[in-house]
């Protein structure tokens, strides 16, 4: 195994269309003072939060043009992908939330350019691993924003009211999959009133759910997998029509359904059919928090708003975008907590480095890549 890269300059970037930054002054100052790195940043990086470049010069970092940050550093750190094909330089490496799993595809570049690339999203989900946690910081955002969004969107009311000209029936919600940004929703959800309903497939999600106020709805038959680090598995033909057939009868009662079932690695699971879908009241919205990976929602686009028959649809997996002074700070310490991590390990072989590392110096380094190579 080839060493991890040495750490001296560090470049932001800003990645087009937005609004969250992944370095703050704050942590840039710890990156310059405590870790004594090099940072160079382009004009305007925190523009969408309101931060002027001062504040990141005060914090120690330099501003320069964006090729000449490009030009300049060892390390290119960004929420996404940032580049064109003509801005990159060879043996550079790269640390962002890039999806690789689902967006392979977008690697070839990198793999000309004989980069090293470090996908946050891929750190195992271990206590050594939670201060640089991207996922569960962005889910738990999307989550919340997520209700705030249906509750826009949907034409009643999420608490009971009592008046004089009568009574309102509180929203009835139902979540599917109940991880960090399920958890977050239903905790929102019930924080304003509503009557929440949950489907998951793991068992162990029931008592978190129950513990939230909310009713679990379980389906009988899930086959667990020791191997798949506390996430779900793909289930049988047998088990999804079950339990396809269980939420459409839940559905049909439904004001507004969050989506958030997905399945690392794959396209997420549909759940929600065309027919259900039909069955709602109009009025009611849909948020499948799932849509980049496929959607849990026939019906859903990503990125795009479906309006079915009177059913609002939101397909949207980037929700933390929508508050991203929140999320900003959010990311801003679990990259700093990478790059602290990583700048302290002298361990060629380091597990969690090991594990978001996708290409090292241009050849595939992650399992998930190496093992479609190897013969059959
Ligand atoms: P995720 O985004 O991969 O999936 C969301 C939810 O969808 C999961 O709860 C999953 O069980 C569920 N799901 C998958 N297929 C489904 C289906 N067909 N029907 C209904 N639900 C379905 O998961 P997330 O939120 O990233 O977390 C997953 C696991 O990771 C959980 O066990 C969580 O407790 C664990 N975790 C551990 C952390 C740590 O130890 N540091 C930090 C964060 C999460």
């Amino acid at each position: 195994m080839s060493e991890q890269p040495k750490l001296m300059t560090i470049g932001i970037l800003k990645t087009p269309n937005d609004p969250r930054v992944c370095l703050l002054p704050k942590e840039v100052a710890r990156i310059t003072g405590e870790l004594n790195l090099h940072v160079l940043f382009e004009p305007g990086l925190g523009s969408s939060l309101q931060i002027e470049d001062e504040e990141y010069t005060k914090a120690g970092a330099t501003c320069m043009p964006r090729e000449t940050v490009v030009k300049k550093s060892d390390t290119i750190v960004s929420i996404n992908h940032t580049f064109s094909e003509v801005e990159m330089k060879g043996d550079c490496c790269f640390i962002g939330i890039f999806n690789p799993l689902f967006h392979d595809s977008k690697f070839a570049t990198y793999k000309n350019h004989g980069a090293t690339v470090y996908s946050l999203d891929l750190l195992p989900r271990t206590t050594l691993a939670q201060s640089m946690d991207v996922l569960s910081s962005m889910a738990s955002l999307a989550g919340y924003r997520a209700i705030l969004k249906s509750a826009e969107f949907y034409n009643g009311v999420f608490p009971m009211f009592t008046t004089a000209a009568g009574t309102l029936t509180p929203a009835k919600i139902l979540v599917l999959g109940a991880g960090v940004a399920g958890l977050q929703a239903i905790a929102t959800a019930r924080r304003l009133g509503a009557v929440v309903e949950v489907f998951d497939v793991r068992k162990s999600a029931g008592e978190e759910v129950r513990s939230l106020g909310a009713t679990f709805i379980e389906v009988e038959g899930y086959v667990e997998s020791s191997n798949a680090g506390g996430y779900a598995v793909e289930q049988s033909e047998e088990y999804q029509q079950k339990q396809k057939e269980l939420i459409h009868k839940h559905i049909q009662s439904a004001n507004i359904i969050i989506s958030t079932a997905n399945i690392p690695g794959r396209k997420a699971p549909l759940l929600i059919e065309t027919r259900s879908v039909q069955a709602m009241q109009p009025g009611s919205v849909i948020i499948d928090l799932a849509a980049e990976q496929g959607g849990n929602c026939e019906l859903s686009k990503n990125k795009e708003v479906v309006n079915y028959k009177g059913v609002t649809i939101i397909g949207n997996s980037s929700l933390s975008a929508e508050i991203p002074a929140a999320a900003s700070k959010l990311l801003s310490n679990n990259y700093f907590s990478f790059i602290k991590y990583m700048s302290k390990s002298e361990n060629p072989e380091d597990i969690l480095l090991s594990a978001c590392k996708i290409l090292d110096k241009g050849e595939w380094s992650h399992p998930h890549f190496t093992k479609q190579l190897q013969p059959a």
